[in-house]
């Protein structure tokens, strides 16, 4: 799987192969396995991009990772009672 943070816009997630919610129901993927998921908040299509990111002016300061990669944090729980583990 690669996910690409688009400048101002969502991630886009390719190769994904399976997405559920907080409560394990399964989105439809369809025969897309690309999926551009919203990170501005404003899709009316949540998770998906719907483009509106272009008209609510969006911006989302730009990163890189550095040579080390960032460490990965492992939750668990679920909503606000989400914790880190690790
Ligand atoms: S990132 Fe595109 S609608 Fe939110």
């Amino acid at each position: 799987m690669k996910i690409t943070a688009l400048t101002d816009g969502p991630l886009l997630v390719e190769g994904l192969t399976s997405l559920v919610d907080q409560n394990g129901r399964e989105f439809t993927l369809g025969h897309a396995p690309t999926i551009a998921l919203c990170r501005c908040g404003a899709s009316s299509t949540k998770p998906r991009c719907d483009g509106s990111h272009t008209k609510n002016g969006f911006r989302c300061p730009p990163f890189e990772l550095s040579k080390a990669p960032p460490a990965v944090a492992v939750w668990e729980g679920e909503g606000g009672a989400s914790k880190p583990v690790k």
